[in-house]
């Protein structure tokens, strides 16, 4: 029974597609560190300084459009490698940079990258895995982007104190790009991806690697029929079967940006300091704490996506998220009480917690698992190119609304956010867990049939 669930070999080849996620969290939380070298050696004002970090997530939205059609022409596999390639190149220009033009070219390839392999990566993987693992095993994707925050955050600490550091800092990425780009090469291409090209026998023989003969053949079986008729024009868009889900995948991924997840990722030590953690070194023990949580509560989601489904964790992540963000404005107002400062940070965490166990992995493993095999590539781009977009709008917004409308505003309205996403979900999301790709159906939008 086990080859039905989990398998060396499945493991194995989630860890290294999962790489892209190592990546692009160590792309986003490095960089929080290196424009404090950059500032001064390069001579940067807040403008240049903004785009040097911003200019990555347009790239990523652009990544991401060009990998729907590049994923579904190449298959998953290949742009994953492609991807691997571009990380090493903007690793090394990163890393050598002479002027700031460098810099920007090179903050551009990297999201390129960033784009591209996090639509390969989710799609390779839910496309390969066995229904009963699949949360799991995709999951591993975001497991490896709080990590790669993680580590970023440690070696902004370590490499801090080395003259010239961030080029360290920048350079590093190209080893875990290198070993992924090298692996890739040496595992199959996804049995779905596989059968479009009318591949069936490598497509069984890939099955058969991951689950036993008679469920492969089965599978095979479902996939065949599923694929099968006329190609899909751009008016079938509009279907009862295909509007629903894309609206849904449209929706998890801009709701996972406009709840507020970067404005505490990019800005936590920032937060910090303007709540009362006076000095800077506290500020950012601070937000090495939100890392860990961030992990530990990914390896939470992790254990129980596949258990009590996609559902409940949206229903009670999006509650505790509404809950902490309220909270953390409270705090807020009352900053003169002496102690609000730590019930700040403590909600802040409890947000990040509640995210990590919801709108962090869900968007990435759900929006590929409703998404038809045949557009796949193509809606998931779409879905995930507006991720990239809200993720830039926020994080080019977060200090002025601040200063705008203040804290308390601003949290509150993030919260009055995840309340409206909750209600959506709750109301519109089909559940996924346990079921093959293909018998995933989406009710009509608002209907009460699953
Ligand atoms: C999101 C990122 C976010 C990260 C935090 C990911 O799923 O796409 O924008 O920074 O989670 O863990």
């Amino acid at each position: 029974m086990l080859r039905n669930h989990f398998t060396p070999y499945m493991i194995t080849l989630t860890l290294f597609a999962a790489i892209s996620g190592l990546l692009f969290g160590y792309d986003t939380g490095v960089i929080a560190g290196a424009i404090l070298f950059l500032k001064k050696q390069f001579a940067l004002n807040t403008f240049q300084l903004q785009i040097v970090v911003a200019i990555m997530l347009l790239g990523a939205a652009v990544g991401a459009l060009f990998a729907g059609p590049l994923t579904d022409h190449f298959g998953r596999r290949k742009i994953i490698i492609g991807a691997a390639l571009l990380f090493i190149i903007g690793a090394f220009t990163l890393a050598l940079a002479q002027k700031l033009s460098h810099l920007i070219i090179g903050r551009i390839i990297v999201g390129l990258a960033t784009g591209m392999s996090l639509i390969a990566t989710p799609l390779y993987i839910a496309e390969i895995a066995p229904p009963k693992t699949r949360g799991f095993l995709v999951t591993c994707n975001q497991l490896f982007i709080t990590i790669g925050i993680l580590v970023a955050y440690i070696s902004n600490y370590v490499f801090i104190h080395i003259q010239q550091g961030w080029r360290y800092m920048f350079g590093l990425a190209f080893i875990p790009a290198l070993v992924q780009a090298i692996s890739m090469l040496f595992f199959p291409e996804t049995p779905r991806f596989l059968v479009l090209q009318h591949k069936g026998n490598k497509a069984l023989k890939v099955l058969k690697r991951t689950r036993t003969e008679k469920t492969a053949q089965s599978e095979l079986t479902k996939i065949q029929k599923d694929t099968k008729g006329r190609p899909v024009k751009v008016a079938d868009l509009l279907s009862d079967k295909i509007k629903p889900a894309f609206i849904i995948a449209m929706a998890l991924h801009i709701f996972q940006q406009i709840t507020g997840i970067n404005a505490i990722i990019y800005y936590a030590p920032t937060i910090f300091q303007m709540v009362g953690f006076s000095q800077a070194a506290t500020a950012v023990l601070a937000s090495v704490g939100i890392g860990v949580i961030n992990v530990i509560m990914t390896f939470v989601a992790i254990y129980l996506l596949d258990r009590v489904g996609r559902k409940p964790l949206l229903d009670i992540g999006l509650a505790g998220m509404a809950f902490s963000m309220f909270a953390v404005a409270v705090s807020i107002y009352f900053q003169k009480i002496q102690g609000a400062h730590i019930l700040s940070l403590i909600f802040t965490m409890a947000f990040v917690g509640f995210f990590a166990i919801s709108m962090g992995p869900i968007p990435w493993l759900m929006a590929p698992e409703i998404l038809p095999t045949k557009l796949r590539g193509k809606l998931m781009a779409v879905a995930a190119c507006s991720n990239w977009v809200f993720n830039f709008i926020i994080s080019a917004t977060f200090l002025s609304l601040v200063e705008f409308f203040g804290f308390v505003i601003t949290f509150s309205l993030f919260g009055f956010l995840s309340i409206l996403a909750l209600l959506f979900f709750h109301t519109a999301a089909p559940e996924t867990k346990d079921k093959l790709l293909e018998d995933i159906k989406i009710p009509k939008l608002f209907s009460k049939e699953q």
